[in-house]
Protein backbone atom coordinates (compact mmCIF):
# COMPACT_ATOMS: atom_id res chain seq x y z
CA UNK A 1 0.00 0.00 0.00
CA UNK A 2 2.89 2.41 1.08
CA UNK A 3 4.98 1.65 -2.51
CA UNK A 4 1.33 2.48 -4.10
CA UNK A 5 0.65 5.54 -2.61
CA UNK A 6 4.78 6.66 -3.54
CA UNK A 7 3.96 5.67 -7.20
CA UNK A 8 0.70 8.15 -6.96
CA UNK A 9 2.71 10.94 -5.75
CA UNK A 10 5.56 10.36 -8.46
CA UNK A 11 2.88 9.74 -11.11
CA UNK A 12 1.27 13.10 -10.51
CA UNK A 13 4.39 14.74 -9.86
CA UNK A 14 5.74 13.85 -13.20
CA UNK A 15 1.85 14.55 -15.32
CA UNK A 16 1.93 18.22 -13.47
CA UNK A 17 5.31 19.06 -15.07
CA UNK A 18 4.71 17.42 -18.14
CA UNK A 19 1.41 18.93 -19.11
CA UNK A 20 1.03 21.91 -16.99
CA UNK A 21 4.62 23.42 -16.32
CA UNK A 22 6.46 22.30 -19.74
CA UNK A 23 3.80 23.80 -21.61
CA UNK A 24 4.07 27.37 -19.68
CA UNK A 25 7.74 27.67 -19.47
CA UNK A 26 7.64 27.15 -23.34
CA UNK A 27 4.62 29.48 -24.29
CA UNK A 28 6.41 32.33 -21.90
CA UNK A 29 10.10 31.47 -23.96
CA UNK A 30 8.73 31.10 -27.48
CA UNK A 31 5.84 33.61 -28.67
CA UNK A 32 3.79 30.96 -30.32
CA UNK A 33 3.35 31.93 -34.08
CA UNK A 34 0.37 31.70 -36.14
CA UNK A 35 0.34 29.54 -39.17
CA UNK A 36 -2.23 31.24 -42.20
CA UNK A 37 -1.84 27.91 -44.02
CA UNK A 38 0.10 30.07 -46.76
CA UNK A 39 -2.90 32.57 -47.34
CA UNK A 40 -1.48 36.11 -48.10
CA UNK A 41 -4.22 38.46 -46.90
CA UNK A 42 -1.94 40.30 -45.19
CA UNK A 43 -3.60 39.75 -41.78
CA UNK A 44 0.32 39.55 -39.93
CA UNK A 45 1.48 42.37 -42.11
CA UNK A 46 -1.27 44.39 -40.88
CA UNK A 47 -1.34 43.07 -37.10
CA UNK A 48 3.00 43.92 -36.90
CA UNK A 49 2.01 47.45 -37.78
CA UNK A 50 -0.96 47.49 -34.70
CA UNK A 51 1.40 46.05 -32.14
CA UNK A 52 4.12 48.65 -33.33
CA UNK A 53 1.01 51.30 -32.68
CA UNK A 54 0.19 49.36 -29.13
CA UNK A 55 4.06 49.96 -28.02
CA UNK A 56 4.05 53.71 -28.91
CA UNK A 57 0.97 54.29 -27.04
CA UNK A 58 2.10 52.99 -24.15
CA UNK A 59 5.78 54.60 -23.84
CA UNK A 60 3.50 57.89 -24.93
CA UNK A 61 1.48 56.89 -21.58
CA UNK A 62 4.62 56.42 -19.43
CA UNK A 63 6.27 59.80 -20.74
CA UNK A 64 2.87 61.25 -19.45
CA UNK A 65 2.89 60.28 -16.70
CA UNK A 66 6.66 61.09 -15.91
CA UNK A 67 5.47 64.56 -17.11
CA UNK A 68 3.13 65.23 -14.48
CA UNK A 69 4.98 63.58 -11.51
CA UNK A 70 8.26 65.63 -13.06
CA UNK A 71 9.79 67.61 -10.17
CA UNK A 72 11.94 69.81 -12.05
CA UNK A 73 12.28 71.42 -15.76
CA UNK A 74 15.02 69.15 -16.81
CA UNK A 75 12.83 65.98 -15.84
CA UNK A 76 9.94 68.50 -17.49
CA UNK A 77 12.05 68.60 -20.79
CA UNK A 78 12.77 65.08 -20.95
CA UNK A 79 9.41 63.71 -20.87
CA UNK A 80 8.15 66.59 -23.57
CA UNK A 81 10.93 65.22 -25.70
CA UNK A 82 9.61 61.62 -25.51
CA UNK A 83 6.23 62.60 -26.01
CA UNK A 84 6.86 64.38 -29.17
CA UNK A 85 9.24 61.79 -30.41
CA UNK A 86 6.16 59.35 -29.87
CA UNK A 87 3.75 61.75 -32.02
CA UNK A 88 6.03 61.72 -34.88
CA UNK A 89 6.61 57.54 -34.72
CA UNK A 90 2.86 57.64 -34.11
CA UNK A 91 1.54 59.06 -37.06
CA UNK A 92 4.21 57.48 -38.95
CA UNK A 93 2.79 54.35 -38.10
CA UNK A 94 -0.55 55.52 -38.05
CA UNK A 95 -0.37 56.10 -41.76
CA UNK A 96 1.51 53.05 -42.83
CA UNK A 97 -1.42 50.97 -41.17
CA UNK A 98 -3.84 52.71 -43.54
CA UNK A 99 -1.25 51.88 -46.63
CA UNK A 100 -0.93 48.25 -45.70
CA UNK A 101 -5.26 47.88 -45.15
CA UNK A 102 -5.86 49.82 -48.69
CA UNK A 103 -2.85 47.63 -50.20
CA UNK A 104 -4.49 44.14 -49.33
CA UNK A 105 -7.95 45.45 -49.86
CA UNK A 106 -6.86 46.51 -53.25
CA UNK A 107 -5.46 43.08 -53.81
CA UNK A 108 -8.67 41.46 -52.95
CA UNK A 109 -10.61 43.29 -55.46
CA UNK A 110 -7.81 42.72 -58.60
CA UNK A 111 -8.08 38.32 -57.04
CA UNK A 112 -11.85 38.72 -58.56
CA UNK A 113 -11.16 40.13 -61.49
CA UNK A 114 -11.59 37.82 -64.24
CA UNK A 115 -7.75 37.82 -66.28
CA UNK A 116 -7.51 37.60 -69.54
CA UNK A 117 -4.64 34.62 -70.67
CA UNK A 118 -3.35 36.05 -73.90
CA UNK A 119 -3.36 39.71 -73.01
CA UNK A 120 -1.32 38.10 -69.85
CA UNK A 121 0.97 36.49 -72.33
CA UNK A 122 1.51 39.59 -73.96
CA UNK A 123 2.39 42.19 -70.96
CA UNK A 124 4.40 38.86 -69.65
CA UNK A 125 7.14 40.30 -72.09
CA UNK A 126 7.63 43.19 -69.61
CA UNK A 127 8.55 40.84 -66.82
CA UNK A 128 10.76 39.26 -69.16
CA UNK A 129 12.73 42.38 -69.53
CA UNK A 130 14.30 41.64 -66.50
CA UNK A 131 13.87 37.89 -65.78
CA UNK A 132 15.22 35.23 -68.13
CA UNK A 133 17.48 32.15 -68.43
CA UNK A 134 20.95 33.93 -67.38
CA UNK A 135 19.78 37.10 -66.15
CA UNK A 136 22.51 38.85 -64.47
CA UNK A 137 22.60 40.24 -60.69
CA UNK A 138 20.24 43.67 -60.39
CA UNK A 139 20.28 46.03 -56.96
CA UNK A 140 21.54 43.10 -55.19
CA UNK A 141 19.74 39.84 -56.42
CA UNK A 142 19.59 38.03 -59.36
CA UNK A 143 15.87 37.93 -60.80
CA UNK A 144 14.83 34.09 -60.71
CA UNK A 145 13.68 31.95 -63.47
CA UNK A 146 9.62 32.10 -64.16
CA UNK A 147 9.07 28.88 -65.66
CA UNK A 148 7.19 27.38 -62.74
CA UNK A 149 5.97 30.71 -61.19
CA UNK A 150 2.60 29.61 -61.69
CA UNK A 151 2.78 26.45 -59.26
CA UNK A 152 5.44 27.86 -57.20
CA UNK A 153 3.36 31.47 -55.91
CA UNK A 154 -0.01 31.55 -54.32
CA UNK A 155 -1.85 33.82 -56.89
CA UNK A 156 -2.71 36.72 -54.24
CA UNK A 157 1.09 36.73 -53.08
CA UNK A 158 1.66 37.68 -56.75
CA UNK A 159 -1.27 40.36 -57.21
CA UNK A 160 0.49 41.80 -54.42
CA UNK A 161 3.71 41.24 -55.94
CA UNK A 162 3.43 42.84 -58.95
CA UNK A 163 1.46 45.54 -57.01
CA UNK A 164 4.10 46.43 -54.53
CA UNK A 165 6.76 44.00 -54.58
CA UNK A 166 8.71 45.57 -50.85
CA UNK A 167 4.39 45.78 -49.78
CA UNK A 168 4.17 41.57 -50.47
CA UNK A 169 7.08 40.49 -49.54
CA UNK A 170 6.92 42.78 -46.22
CA UNK A 171 10.42 43.97 -46.55
CA UNK A 172 8.44 47.54 -46.97
CA UNK A 173 10.47 48.78 -43.92
CA UNK A 174 14.12 48.41 -45.77
CA UNK A 175 13.37 50.87 -48.52
CA UNK A 176 12.64 54.51 -47.78
CA UNK A 177 10.93 54.41 -51.44
CA UNK A 178 9.10 51.00 -52.81
CA UNK A 179 10.41 51.80 -56.03
CA UNK A 180 13.76 51.39 -54.64
CA UNK A 181 12.88 47.63 -54.65
CA UNK A 182 14.92 45.50 -56.93
CA UNK A 183 11.92 44.88 -58.97
CA UNK A 184 10.29 48.31 -58.05
CA UNK A 185 10.35 49.53 -61.31
CA UNK A 186 7.57 47.05 -62.26
CA UNK A 187 5.13 49.65 -60.81
CA UNK A 188 5.73 51.96 -62.87
CA UNK A 189 5.39 49.51 -66.08
CA UNK A 190 2.04 47.67 -65.19
CA UNK A 191 0.02 50.10 -63.36
CA UNK A 192 -3.66 49.08 -64.10
CA UNK A 193 -5.19 46.15 -62.17
CA UNK A 194 -6.73 44.49 -65.01
CA UNK A 195 -3.29 43.77 -66.54
CA UNK A 196 -2.24 42.54 -62.94
CA UNK A 197 -4.74 40.61 -63.47
CA UNK A 198 -4.31 39.10 -67.31
CA UNK A 199 -0.50 38.22 -66.22
CA UNK A 200 -1.30 36.23 -63.14
CA UNK A 201 -4.13 34.14 -65.21
CA UNK A 202 -1.03 33.67 -67.94
CA UNK A 203 1.26 32.71 -64.99
CA UNK A 204 -1.24 30.31 -63.40
CA UNK A 205 -2.65 28.71 -66.61
CA UNK A 206 1.19 28.41 -68.64
CA UNK A 207 1.50 24.64 -68.83
CA UNK A 208 4.63 23.35 -67.35
CA UNK A 209 6.68 20.09 -66.62
CA UNK A 210 5.79 18.51 -63.48
CA UNK A 211 7.60 20.64 -60.41
CA UNK A 212 10.66 18.48 -59.21
CA UNK A 213 11.43 19.62 -55.23
CA UNK A 214 14.95 20.49 -57.19
CA UNK A 215 13.28 22.96 -59.53
CA UNK A 216 11.51 24.61 -56.85
CA UNK A 217 14.36 25.18 -54.15
CA UNK A 218 16.24 26.37 -56.85
CA UNK A 219 13.53 29.01 -58.34
CA UNK A 220 12.03 30.01 -54.97
CA UNK A 221 14.99 29.91 -52.70
CA UNK A 222 18.35 29.38 -54.79
CA UNK A 223 19.13 32.97 -55.29
CA UNK A 224 19.77 33.76 -52.33
CA UNK A 225 21.01 30.15 -50.33
CA UNK A 226 23.27 28.21 -51.45
CA UNK A 227 23.20 24.48 -50.29
CA UNK A 228 26.43 22.51 -49.99
CA UNK A 229 25.66 18.90 -49.64
CA UNK A 230 23.72 19.25 -53.07
CA UNK A 231 26.65 21.13 -54.25
CA UNK A 232 24.29 24.08 -55.20
CA UNK A 233 25.12 27.92 -55.18
CA UNK A 234 23.57 30.88 -55.92
CA UNK A 235 24.40 30.61 -59.12
CA UNK A 236 23.81 27.35 -60.33
CA UNK A 237 25.07 23.81 -59.36
CA UNK A 238 28.93 23.59 -58.92
CA UNK A 239 30.24 22.19 -63.05
CA UNK A 240 31.56 18.96 -62.54
CA UNK A 241 34.32 18.48 -65.63
CA UNK A 242 36.62 15.37 -65.88
CA UNK A 243 39.84 17.70 -64.22
CA UNK A 244 37.66 18.63 -61.23
CA UNK A 245 36.61 15.30 -60.45
CA UNK A 246 39.98 14.35 -60.50
CA UNK A 247 42.31 16.74 -58.96
CA UNK A 248 39.60 19.12 -57.52
CA UNK A 249 40.61 21.99 -59.61
CA UNK A 250 40.61 22.78 -63.03
CA UNK A 251 40.99 26.76 -64.68
CA UNK A 252 36.55 26.15 -65.04
CA UNK A 253 36.17 25.25 -61.47
CA UNK A 254 38.38 28.18 -60.10
CA UNK A 255 36.52 30.61 -62.29
CA UNK A 256 32.97 29.46 -61.04
CA UNK A 257 34.61 29.86 -57.74
CA UNK A 258 35.06 33.59 -58.16
CA UNK A 259 31.98 34.03 -60.41
CA UNK A 260 30.26 32.79 -56.67
CA UNK A 261 31.90 34.91 -54.31
CA UNK A 262 31.17 37.97 -56.68
CA UNK A 263 27.17 36.92 -56.41
CA UNK A 264 27.79 36.59 -52.64
CA UNK A 265 28.87 40.28 -52.00
CA UNK A 266 26.84 41.78 -53.92
CA UNK A 267 23.70 39.68 -51.51
CA UNK A 268 25.49 40.33 -48.77
CA UNK A 269 25.66 44.21 -49.43
CA UNK A 270 22.26 43.97 -50.43
CA UNK A 271 20.69 42.17 -47.53
CA UNK A 272 23.12 42.95 -44.89
CA UNK A 273 24.55 39.46 -44.43
CA UNK A 274 24.98 36.58 -46.71
CA UNK A 275 22.07 34.59 -46.38
CA UNK A 276 23.18 31.15 -44.74
CA UNK A 277 23.77 27.82 -46.15
CA UNK A 278 20.56 25.19 -46.17
CA UNK A 279 22.48 22.45 -46.63
CA UNK A 280 21.30 21.08 -43.10
CA UNK A 281 18.59 23.37 -41.48
CA UNK A 282 15.96 20.61 -41.51
CA UNK A 283 18.14 19.25 -38.42
CA UNK A 284 18.37 22.52 -36.94
CA UNK A 285 14.63 23.99 -37.03
CA UNK A 286 11.26 22.65 -36.08
CA UNK A 287 8.70 21.71 -39.60
CA UNK A 288 6.72 24.63 -37.33
CA UNK A 289 8.91 26.99 -37.62
CA UNK A 290 10.59 26.61 -41.16
CA UNK A 291 6.82 26.76 -42.16
CA UNK A 292 5.91 29.74 -40.14
CA UNK A 293 9.01 31.61 -41.58
CA UNK A 294 9.00 30.81 -44.84
CA UNK A 295 4.92 32.09 -44.77
CA UNK A 296 6.32 35.18 -43.18
CA UNK A 297 9.67 35.82 -41.91
CA UNK A 298 9.23 38.68 -39.73
CA UNK A 299 6.79 36.91 -37.71
CA UNK A 300 10.00 34.86 -36.01
CA UNK A 301 13.26 37.49 -37.20
CA UNK A 302 11.21 40.70 -36.96
CA UNK A 303 13.56 42.84 -38.93
CA UNK A 304 15.08 39.98 -41.04
CA UNK A 305 16.05 41.31 -44.51
CA UNK A 306 14.61 37.70 -45.94
CA UNK A 307 11.94 38.56 -48.01
CA UNK A 308 8.26 36.48 -47.79
CA UNK A 309 8.36 34.10 -50.88
CA UNK A 310 5.06 33.78 -51.46
CA UNK A 311 4.48 29.63 -51.78
CA UNK A 312 1.87 27.82 -51.96
CA UNK A 313 1.39 24.41 -49.53
CA UNK A 314 1.90 22.42 -52.51
CA UNK A 315 5.22 24.37 -53.54
CA UNK A 316 6.06 24.64 -50.13
CA UNK A 317 6.09 20.67 -49.63
CA UNK A 318 8.62 20.47 -52.76
CA UNK A 319 11.10 22.76 -51.32
CA UNK A 320 11.10 20.94 -47.80
CA UNK A 321 11.45 17.33 -49.44
CA UNK A 322 14.80 18.85 -50.94
CA UNK A 323 16.12 20.53 -47.67
CA UNK A 324 14.89 16.94 -45.98
CA UNK A 325 17.04 15.27 -49.30
CA UNK A 326 20.23 17.36 -48.09
CA UNK A 327 19.96 17.19 -44.80
CA UNK A 328 18.64 14.08 -44.01
CA UNK A 329 19.53 11.96 -46.97
CA UNK A 330 19.49 8.76 -45.44
CA UNK A 331 15.29 9.25 -44.19
CA UNK A 332 13.99 6.83 -46.93
CA UNK A 333 16.56 4.24 -45.70
CA UNK A 334 15.50 4.65 -42.41
CA UNK A 335 11.93 4.29 -43.08
CA UNK A 336 12.12 1.14 -44.90
CA UNK A 337 14.12 -0.43 -42.02
CA UNK A 338 11.65 0.77 -39.52
CA UNK A 339 9.58 -1.73 -41.43
CA UNK A 340 11.96 -4.87 -41.26
CA UNK A 341 12.57 -4.04 -37.39
CA UNK A 342 8.80 -4.35 -37.02
CA UNK A 343 8.25 -7.09 -38.68
CA UNK A 344 10.83 -9.12 -37.32
CA UNK A 345 9.61 -8.07 -33.66
CA UNK A 346 6.60 -9.60 -34.62
CA UNK A 347 7.97 -12.70 -35.75
CA UNK A 348 10.49 -13.14 -32.50
CA UNK A 349 7.28 -12.38 -30.32
CA UNK A 350 5.62 -15.72 -31.87
CA UNK A 351 8.67 -17.51 -31.59
CA UNK A 352 9.05 -16.47 -27.62
CA UNK A 353 5.69 -17.16 -26.97
CA UNK A 354 5.87 -20.75 -29.01
CA UNK A 355 8.91 -21.54 -26.66
CA UNK A 356 7.93 -20.13 -23.43
CA UNK A 357 5.06 -22.76 -23.79
CA UNK A 358 7.18 -25.35 -24.67
CA UNK A 359 9.27 -24.66 -21.68
CA UNK A 360 6.33 -24.25 -19.39
CA UNK A 361 5.17 -27.34 -20.58
CA UNK A 362 7.44 -29.94 -19.26
CA UNK A 363 7.56 -27.81 -16.11
CA UNK A 364 3.71 -28.85 -15.23
C1 LIG B 1 13.18 45.68 -62.97
C2 LIG B 1 13.36 44.26 -63.08
C3 LIG B 1 12.17 43.38 -62.82
C4 LIG B 1 10.96 43.38 -63.48
C5 LIG B 1 10.49 44.28 -64.58
C6 LIG B 1 10.19 42.30 -62.88
N1 LIG B 1 10.91 41.68 -61.92
FE1 LIG B 1 10.31 40.14 -60.79
N2 LIG B 1 12.00 40.21 -59.70
C7 LIG B 1 13.08 41.06 -59.96
C8 LIG B 1 14.11 40.84 -58.96
C9 LIG B 1 15.44 41.57 -58.87
C10 LIG B 1 13.63 39.83 -58.11
C11 LIG B 1 14.30 39.26 -56.86
C12 LIG B 1 13.90 40.12 -55.68
C13 LIG B 1 14.41 39.61 -54.34
O1 LIG B 1 14.74 38.46 -54.21
O2 LIG B 1 14.45 40.43 -53.40
C14 LIG B 1 12.31 39.45 -58.60
C15 LIG B 1 11.51 38.47 -58.03
C16 LIG B 1 10.35 37.99 -58.58
C17 LIG B 1 9.60 36.87 -58.10
C18 LIG B 1 9.96 36.00 -56.89
C19 LIG B 1 9.37 36.66 -55.70
C20 LIG B 1 9.57 35.93 -54.40
O3 LIG B 1 8.95 36.36 -53.45
O4 LIG B 1 10.34 34.99 -54.31
C21 LIG B 1 8.51 36.72 -58.90
C22 LIG B 1 7.41 35.67 -58.80
C23 LIG B 1 8.56 37.77 -59.90
N3 LIG B 1 9.69 38.54 -59.67
C24 LIG B 1 7.61 37.97 -60.88
C25 LIG B 1 7.62 39.03 -61.76
C26 LIG B 1 6.58 39.30 -62.71
C27 LIG B 1 5.33 38.46 -62.91
C28 LIG B 1 6.94 40.43 -63.38
C29 LIG B 1 6.18 41.16 -64.48
C30 LIG B 1 4.89 41.65 -64.11
C31 LIG B 1 8.22 40.86 -62.86
N4 LIG B 1 8.60 39.99 -61.88
C32 LIG B 1 8.92 41.97 -63.31
C33 LIG B 1 13.15 41.97 -60.97
C34 LIG B 1 12.13 42.31 -61.84
C1 LIG C 1 16.08 37.42 -51.36
C2 LIG C 1 16.88 36.46 -50.64
C3 LIG C 1 16.23 35.29 -49.96
C4 LIG C 1 15.41 34.34 -50.50
C5 LIG C 1 14.82 34.29 -51.89
C6 LIG C 1 15.20 33.35 -49.48
N1 LIG C 1 15.87 33.70 -48.33
FE1 LIG C 1 15.98 32.65 -46.62
N2 LIG C 1 17.17 34.05 -45.77
C7 LIG C 1 17.60 35.21 -46.39
C8 LIG C 1 18.37 35.99 -45.45
C9 LIG C 1 19.01 37.35 -45.70
C10 LIG C 1 18.42 35.26 -44.25
C11 LIG C 1 19.10 35.65 -42.94
C12 LIG C 1 18.02 36.15 -42.03
C13 LIG C 1 18.53 36.80 -40.78
O1 LIG C 1 19.39 36.25 -40.11
O2 LIG C 1 18.00 37.88 -40.48
C14 LIG C 1 17.65 34.04 -44.49
C15 LIG C 1 17.48 33.04 -43.54
C16 LIG C 1 16.79 31.87 -43.76
C17 LIG C 1 16.65 30.79 -42.80
C18 LIG C 1 17.30 30.74 -41.44
C19 LIG C 1 16.42 31.24 -40.35
C20 LIG C 1 17.05 30.94 -39.01
O3 LIG C 1 17.54 31.87 -38.38
O4 LIG C 1 17.09 29.78 -38.66
C21 LIG C 1 15.88 29.83 -43.38
C22 LIG C 1 15.44 28.52 -42.76
C23 LIG C 1 15.55 30.29 -44.71
N3 LIG C 1 16.11 31.53 -44.91
C24 LIG C 1 14.80 29.55 -45.60
C25 LIG C 1 14.48 29.97 -46.89
C26 LIG C 1 13.72 29.18 -47.83
C27 LIG C 1 13.17 27.78 -47.55
C28 LIG C 1 13.60 29.93 -48.95
C29 LIG C 1 12.85 29.57 -50.21
C30 LIG C 1 11.49 29.16 -50.05
C31 LIG C 1 14.30 31.19 -48.72
N4 LIG C 1 14.83 31.17 -47.47
C32 LIG C 1 14.43 32.21 -49.66
C33 LIG C 1 17.33 35.58 -47.70
C34 LIG C 1 16.53 34.87 -48.58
Amino acid sequence: MREFKILAIVVAFTLITYYLVEPYAHSQMHKHTEFNNFVYDGKDDIKEVEEKIAKLEKDKAKAEDLLKKAKDNKEKDVANAIIKQADIDLAKAKDLLKRKKEFWVEVDKIDKLKGNVSAGENLFSMCQGCHFEGASNMGGVTPPSLEHAGSLYDKRYLIALIKNPSMASNVDHKFKDPSMHPMGPVMGMITDDQSVADIVAYLKAKKVGKLTPKTAYVEACGRCHADRYMKWTQIGFVPQTKENIKTGQDIEALKFKQKVAEEQALLADYLGKLPPDLSIIIRARSEHFLKTFVENPQSQLPGTAMPRVGLTNESYEKVLEFLADSGDYKRHEREALGYKVLIFLVIMAVVAYLWKREVWRELH
